[in-house]
């Protein structure tokens, strides 16, 4: 089944062929208006299933609008409202839903959750995003990249900040893609070691540098995200900003990249905690850009997941 559950266990060759198809329909829609079906229609006739156990602005309309463009049909699901919230089991939901539709795509906290609902599904399922990993948004963090600069391959990638699951498939990413990945940040908050030694083994440069002006030095893309995510407990949030406060990417941070860095952030975001509103609204950045590039990369998921 071509599920697609992390960028590190998708080959890089498939992931190549998402990114530029992406960049392709993209080009293909310039100039219609959102609601203008694509021409032709890798969706028609499917159903998809959206599911969400945590809260979601961008993923829930891009995965709806992307696949009503290529003609499908959608229906957004609340974890809670599900019997998935009240004690059925996930294979069995994945059974049931399979009777219905013709793909899952899943928002949850657990990792676990989301692997066994691909167990037992005999449809394709989609990783809307886990505790551990998000690795759609890192296919639009790729395309975005690569429509203002070009290859990413032996670019360096810096994030500052809390290793979290966007800073994960960031890691994957690097392997898969081939580009040098820096981390910087208290080290409590340390990427899990497991994807650094992913990202290694695939024969690119990882480095930790607590100090973030150094770690900055020279990078082609420096990326941060929320200091509290959907899963940390709110008890957590002071302890974090006093943690990461020395990580926030403002003016003076992104005057040691290189001076046509970009700077990305997956959103949303707390203005002038991880990142100031100079830096977000200023010349590097292309937030928004990730934010439309959400659509295009999970068009292309989803067409390679139907095998497209
Ligand atoms: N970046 C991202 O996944 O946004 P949402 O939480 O709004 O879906």
């Amino acid at each position: 089944m071509p599920n697609f559950l992390d960028i590190h266990t998708t080959s890089a060759e498939d992931l190549r062929h998402m990114i530029d198809s992406a960049r392709a329909m993209k080009d293909a829609r310039k100039g219609r208006s959102k609601g203008e079906l694509d021409d032709d229609l890798p969706l028609a006739g499917k159903m998809v299933a959206l599911i969400f156990e945590k809260p979601s602005t961008r993923t829930r309309v891009s995965f709806d609008v992307g696949v009503r463009q290529m003609g499908g049909q959608t229906m957004v699901l609340s974890g809670k409202e599900m019997q998935l919230g009240h004690g059925e089991t996930i294979a069995d939901t994945a059974r049931v839903l399979s009777r219905y539709v013709d793909m899952i795509m899943i928002r949850t906290f657990e990792e676990a959750t989301l692997q066994e609902m691909a167990e037992y599904a005999s449809v394709p399922v989609i990783n809307g995003l886990t505790n551990r990993t998000h690795p759609c948004q890192i296919m639009a963090d790729i395309v975005t990249y690569e429509e203002h600069r070009g290859p990413i391959r032996g670019r360096k990638v810096v994030w500052s900040g809390d290793g979290n699951n966007v800073c994960a498939s960031f890691l994957h990413a690097a392997g898969q893609f081939g580009f040098d990945f820096t981390f910087t940040g208290p080290q409590v908050l340390d990427p899990e070691r497991e994807w650094i030694d992913f990202a290694r083994s695939k024969g690119v440069n990882v480095e930790i540098e607590r100090d973030p002006a150094k770690a900055v030095s020279g990078a082609d893309l420096v990326v941060t995200d929320t200091w509290v995510s959907m899963h940390d407990p709110e008890s957590a949030k002071e302890r974090r900003h006093n943690l990461l406060r020395a990580y926030q990417v403002n003016e003076e941070l992104m005057s040691h990249a290189k001076p046509d860095a970009l700077f990305m952030h997956c959103l949303p975001a707390h203005r002038n905690d991880e990142a100031t509103s100079a830096v977000m609204d200023g010349p590097h950045s292309v937030i928004f850009d990730e934010a439309e590039n959400r659509l295009h990369a999970q068009k292309a998921v989803m067409r390679w997941c139907f095998g497209k």
